[in-house]
């Protein structure tokens, strides 16, 4: 949902996140999101909390094209920081990221990382990852 974008709030980011905050960093794009943990709304895709359900409420674009369910590998993301506060992959993850182009150890599905505790978190979304789905290569899944 694009349309957030301009109300973003500036994040001061010469602080730390106050304590009971999240902060999210999406890169390359280098928009910074702060919320209070465990307050914000679920917008309905991937894993409540995950940095696909994050992205969506506050108009960052990061694809998923099987609508967030781990069957597609579109929302791929690097997890530069922030491991120590997610959820752990499970297979299911696993498996599909095994199909991911462009792996790395700090791979992640962006609609099943879950954000567990307030923190710093740093998501890199490959960019071409984006344009691999705008040239209409796998919009869909299988
Ligand atoms: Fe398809 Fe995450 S959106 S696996």
């Amino acid at each position: 949902m694009s349309d957030h974008d301009h109300n973003l709030p500036e994040v001061d980011l010469s602080k730390p996140p106050a304590e009971g905050m999240v902060r999210v960093t999406f890169e390359p794009e280098n928009k910074t999101v702060e919320f209070k943990f465990d307050t914000m709304p679920y917008d309905g895709h991937g894993l409540p909390m995950s940095f696909l359900d994050i992205a969506e409420n506050y108009g960052v674009f990061m694809d998923h094209a099987c609508g967030g369910v781990s069957a597609c590998t579109t929302c791929h993301m690097f997890l530069k920081k922030g491991a120590e506060g997610v959820s752990e992959a499970e297979d299911l993850e696993l498996d599909r990221l095994d199909l991911a182009p462009g792996l790395q150890l700090n791979s992640r599905l962006g609609c099943q990382c879950v954000i567990e505790k307030p923190g710093t978190y740093i998501a890199e979304i490959p960019s071409w990852n984006k344009n691999y789905v705008q040239e209409g290569k796998p919009s869909t899944t299988k």
